[in-house]
């Protein structure tokens, strides 16, 4: 009996951080992709063009508008505009700012930083993430600055899903569901400004935009 809870426990804590973990991130980050897009109408109508161009093949076979019925995984790894537009939002205003802090389990130097065994250590991704000598017009919603493979190049100064053996489990899942949403909003929707907020940065356990209703979709 006692091991039954035990095991009923387990469950719903890996429930909880599953859940946690994966709804208010990807949410988060298709919302601020949308405040960008509205920002841009040439790259929201280019990513359109790329939805419409690679779906329409999917489309003439089955007659539908609704991409989520006809999009195959071979469609979203095509959809390299849209991949370039979420890593870019991810960029400039990452869903988690930074890790869980870590403790040095011996003394190291990095870089500049002594470290002595025992320390707490964490990292900050909006400064790296911002770092002028590494992105040019750091500040600037620019996706096409991913293009030709600079991820590379950009290696530890891009991090949204953290890094090494504790990175996010499920990074490749969020890019999917945000170029699946994504997709759906562009295809039915103009997406537009919602000129009359004020747009703020807010902090909460996410870091993201304020307030919510900072877009307004339009059918098309
Ligand atoms: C845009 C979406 C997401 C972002 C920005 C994000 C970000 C992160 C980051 C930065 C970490 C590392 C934390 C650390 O090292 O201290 C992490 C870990 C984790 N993420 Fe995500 N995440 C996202 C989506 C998801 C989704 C969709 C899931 C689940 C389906 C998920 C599940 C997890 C779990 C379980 C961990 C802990 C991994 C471990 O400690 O070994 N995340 N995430």
């Amino acid at each position: 009996m006692v091991t039954q809870k035990l095991l009923l426990m387990k469950l719903l804590l890996i429930f909880v951080v599953l859940f946690f973990a994966s709804t208010d991130t990807t949410g988060n980050l298709t919302g601020v992709t949308s405040y960008y897009l509205s920002l841009n109408s040439q790259i929201q109508q280019e990513a359109r063009e790329e939805v419409i161009q690679i779906i329409s093949k999917q489309n003439m076979r089955s007659g539908l508008k609704d991409s989520f019925s006809c999009k195959t995984f071979e469609d979203l790894s095509s959809m390299s505009l849209l991949n370039f537009i979420l890593k870019e939002s991810l960029r400039l205003i990452p869903p988690a700012i930074a890790v869980f802090r870590r403790q040095a389990n011996k003394d190291i130097k990095i870089g500049q930083f002594e470290l002595k065994k025992g320390d707490l250590v964490n990292t900050h991704f909006i400064q790296s993430q911002a770092n002028p000598s590494i992105f040019e017009n750091p500040d600037k919603f620019d996706p096409y600055r991913w293009m030709n493979g600079k991820d590379s190049q950009y290696g530890f100064s891009f991090t949204p899903f953290s890094l090494g053996p504790r990175n996010c489990i499920g990074q490749y899942l969020a890019m999917i569901e945000g170029k699946c949403k994504l997709a759906n909003f562009l295809l039915n929707n103009d997406i537009l400004p919602n000129k009359s907020q004020q747009i703020g940065l807010e902090m909460k356990i996410i870091y993201g935009l304020s307030p919510d209703n900072l877009v307004y979709f339009k059918k098309r």
